[in-house]
């Protein structure tokens, strides 16, 4: 089985071609990515300090065609030998998604092969089989630019929310630090940076929803927090950055582990018999080795693998796409007809 992936729900422009060969039997399948080809717009939003949904969208258009070109190339896969053409519909800024995935209904027709409409959510959920070959059920905590979650992962199109934020997503809230504090975008590896030399236990920021019983995540408070010692301290040294960052950051590793700690104890109770029970990371902020360190140290007290893809396959990109693609066709769940399928930007 051979898919092209098509992803343009945000800034990164990307296609990839994802395969799977081997017998019927699970264990001898044996995904390869092929290609991966990811072009990023951060430059390009950049001097707005965020992403702007029309730049982002003439982006694609102009990108697109040279992207699924490459990834092609790079896969020494012919059109011819593909089995469908899988696309992002959704979730995402609508100007991207229609890009994408008029294009890719183009190519389908074109080539006369199947369009599968992909949620972009289910991409970064379906991710660690394709790295790591878990099976279902597991646990996803996504956290990047867009969307802070934990989903039960129970099968292919079989997914359930237990946590979301009530307010900013987790890569939000890193970005809007460091606009605060002066830090180029994208925000959160310069927090990350600059926390490096700080001192966490200079500012005591709140923990949102430390403890609560319901189990959703917020960070908006904590926002609020570091702007009100920030303007109280300004003007800022170098050193007052780093502190404040690192202070941010361990009071957003403290959260978090409460939060995904609390989802953990839930999964047992969900699933008592799942032997080897993971917690997924997935999204731009599960590159943070702080939070990362955390996860690790929550997923270990309670009995859990804890499972990283590779960051490439962590953040945005085409080849979640078209892998969600083959699960779906291996399922025989290639959905309603994607030739008349409408772009979800909420989805
Ligand atoms: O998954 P992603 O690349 O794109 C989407 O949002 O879809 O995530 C980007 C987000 C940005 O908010 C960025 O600041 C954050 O991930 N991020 C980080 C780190 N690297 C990227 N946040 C904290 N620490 C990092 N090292
Ligand atoms: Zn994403």
């Amino acid at each position: 089985m051979r898919v092209l992936g098509i992803e343009t729900s945000c800034d990164e422009t990307a296609a990839s071609v994802v395969a799977l060969d081997g017998g019927s039997a699970p264990e001898s399948l044996s995904p390869k990515i092929l290609s991966n080809v990811v072009l990023s717009q951060i430059e390009e939003h950049a001097a707005f300090g965020g992403v702007v949904p029309e730049i982002a969208a003439r982006a694609h258009v102009e990108a697109l065609d040279g992207i699924v070109e490459a990834a092609l190339t790079d896969s020494a896969v012919s059109l011819k030998e593909i089995d469908a053409i899988a696309a992002t519909a959704g979730p995402g800024l609508v100007g991207g998604l229609i890009v994408g995935l008029m294009t890719a209904k183009a190519i389908a027709a074109a080539a006369n092969k199947p369009l599968i409409a992909i949620n972009h959510l289910e991409g970064h959920a379906l991710t660690a089989r394709l790295t790591d070959g878990l099976d279902f059920p597991y646990l996803l905590l996504l956290v990047s630019g867009g969307h802070t979650q934990i989903v039960a992962v129970r099968g292919v199109g079989d997914y359930q929310r237990w946590a979301t934020t009530i307010d900013d997503a987790l890569g939000e809230a890193f970005d809007k630090t460091a606009k605060m504090l002066g830090l180029p975008y994208p925000g959160g590896p310069n927090v990350e940076k600059a926390a490096a030399t700080g001192d966490a236990s200079r500012f005591a920021f709140p923990r949102p929803m430390k403890g609560s019983a319901q189990p959703d995540f917020s960070f908006s408070g904590l926002k609020t927090a570091v702007r009100q010692a920030a303007t109280a301290i300004a003007p800022l040294s170098d050193q007052d950055v780093a502190d404040i960052c690192a202070s941010f950051q361990a009071a957003v590793a403290d959260a978090l582990g409460d939060r995904v700690a609390r989802a953990l104890a839930r999964f047992r109770k969900e699933f008592p018999d799942k032997a080897k029970p993971a917690l997924v990371v997935a999204g731009g902020v599960a590159a943070n080795r702080t939070i990362k360190a955390t996860l690790e140290s929550r997923c270990s007290k309670a009995g859990f693998a804890f499972v990283a893809p590779p960051q490439k396959l962590c953040t945005d990109n085409a080849a979640m796409i078209a892998w969600a693609g083959i699960e779906r066709l291996r399922a025989g769940m290639v959905g309603e007809n994607a030739a008349d399928f409408v772009p979800r930007s909420r989805w």
